[in-house]
């Protein structure tokens, strides 16, 4: 199927969709307002679902079904980017949206959704999406109370989606995968990590292993360090409560972050598909270096935001925010420095940021390279000359970029870093489809590429859990940067000692 999108180019889909039910746990939280409904309707308006498809949502707040529509309509036109929501396209939509009210712990509530499958299914077997979209303290129960009832699996094929956070730690996580596996087959557990479905971190891909000439630099011998940031301007948006328990170390770097890093310096696999893709990914989880203790403090660097008036406006600091303890000790920005012990990458720093209240919103990958081996030019550059860089552009702004020297015009050789740079938005002419659009159809799909294997969970919690231990037993003196700026000095100090400096991006 190839539909028109409103920008008048194609999105397509290769694959078909079987006729499908996705059930959502958590139908009224923030998640399924801001991200699934919208996404699920982009797809709809695009022609995308399969012709037979429903959503069943569930939650402890009692609606009827077109109360539930209503809403949904209300948030959609809040939530809703670059679609039109139209009226007679909007019931049509509308027709497909079933709520049921019910506790989690009842077993009659999965008694009424299995009804309701068999009742949307008719005489075809419906394929079957639970999306675990609740307090991730409910997941076990959840996931428990469909075995028990036995709508965990039917006629045709039943999953599961589970959301982040995947464990608060190691002994969490694994403790949610006994009742997991107790369910559901590996292959069928669809653990998700968004940043996997943005199309620029799919597209790290495409550019380390569709084109012949990055490939053979990509190591050691060519690249000097790597620097990966994700930078938000925001602070916690009334999230005060679950951040303040998470922080950035936990909220961002375990998952997210460990994720492109792991796209960005994994082997080539195989062949695009599954198996072969996520057993990369998977190793090279495992390659990253685990500190011991006493290497931990001289290889991270904990960070949280004090008030600040910005541009006229006071922005509090994160202690004053609602839910938040008054001496919390939370980070809400984390920095460390990586280190990926295989033949590839031994010896080559991969520093990773990441912060509420920085001063702009922006996520990228920068792979600094080895400076020529003899600088002839000395003292001709702007600043001496720079080093070529190459920038993975994830947000906002996609695209990639390549920083090389250049002759500046005139008399003389003098020299200016310039840039190459590739626009996804120029280049395509099309909007960039969200990651939950990807995700929701891959996970209907049956293709989990693009999700998170449990071996993977294990490997990067592992890598965390000795920071997080040190910082648990380490009373940092905060907030120890401003609301608005870069994050702390002892940052810039981490990279400072090998020589390094963090980009402004
Ligand atoms: C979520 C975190 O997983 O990712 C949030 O819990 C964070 O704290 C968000 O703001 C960032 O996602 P994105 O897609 O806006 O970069």
């Amino acid at each position: 199927m190839a539909p028109e999108n409103p920008f008048g180019e194609v999105l397509e889909d290769v694959r078909s969709i079987p006729p499908s039910v996705l059930v959502i746990f958590g139908a009224s939280g923030d998640l399924t307002r801001r991200k699934l409904i919208p996404a699920l309707y982009r797809l709809f308006h695009e022609g995308r679902l399969p012709a037979s498809f429903s959503v069943i949502g569930n939650s402890r707040t009692s609606f009827s079904d077109e109360a539930y529509r209503q809403r949904q309509y209300e948030d959609l036109q809040r939530f809703l980017k670059d679609t039109p929501l139209e009226e007679e396209e909007w019931q049509r939509f509308a027709k497909r949206l079933f709520y049921i009210p019910g506790d989690m712990k009842d077993p009659a509530l999965y008694q009424q959704i299995g009804a309701k499958i068999d009742a949307l299914s008719g005489d075809t077997p419906h394929e079957v999406v639970f999306y675990l979209s609740t307090q991730p303290s409910f997941y076990p129960l959840a996931v428990d109370m469909l075995r028990e009832s036995g709508i965990h699996r039917g006629a045709a094929k039943r999953r599961v989606v589970v959301e982040k956070p995947i464990g608060h730690d190691l002994e969490s996580a694994n403790q949610l995968e006994e009742h997991l596996a107790a369910a559901f087959d590996e292959s069928d557990t669809y653990r998700i990590d968004h940043y996997l479905g943005k199309e620029t971190v799919q597209n790290i891909l495409a550019f380390r292993f569709a084109n012949g000439i990055f490939e053979p630099l990509w190591n050691r011998r060519y690249i000097d360090h790597i620097q990966i940031t994700a930078a938000e301007s925001i602070g916690v948006e009334g999230r005060g409560a679950y951040y303040q328990e998470a922080g950035a170390l936990r909220d961002m770097v375990q998952n997210h972050l460990l994720q492109v890093m792991a796209t960005v310096m994994m082997e080539p696999y195989t062949r695009f598909a599954p198996g072969p893709v996520r057993d990369e990914r998977a190793k090279l989880l495992r390659s990253i270096r685990i500190y011991k203790p006493d290497e931990v403090l001289s290889h991270s660097v904990s960070g949280q935001y004090g008030h600040a008036r910005v541009g006229g406006e006071d922005l509090p600091g994160f202690r004053e925010e609602e839910g938040v303890h008054a001496e919390a000790q939370t980070d809400t920005y984390a920095a460390v420095k990586l280190f990926v012990d295989n033949w590839r990458w031994s010896g080559v720093p991969v520093y990773i940021r990441t912060g509420k209240r920085l001063p702009k919103r922006v996520t990228d990958v920068a792979i600094q390279f080895r400076a020529a081996p003899k600088n002839m030019f000395a003292g001709r550059g702007e600043q001496d000359v720079a080093p070529n860089l190459m920038i993975l552009r994830i947000q906002p702004d996609e695209g990639i970029s390549l920083r090389f020297q250049s002759k500046r015009p005139g008399s003389g050789m003098r020299l200016r870093p310039v840039g190459m740079d590739f626009n996804y938005g120029s280049s395509f002419g099309t909007r960039t489809p969200e990651a939950y659009e990807t995700l929701l159809l891959d996970a209907l799909a049956g293709d989990p590429t693009l999700y998170i294997r449990q071996d993977m969970v294990e490997a990067s919690w592992q890598v965390v859990m000795p920071i997080l231990e040190v910082w648990r037993n380490t009373r940092f003196d905060f907030p120890n940067y401003a609301a608005g700026t870069w994050g702390p000095a002892a940052s810039d100090a981490m990279l400072a000692q090998a020589g390094h400096a963090w980009r402004r991006p």
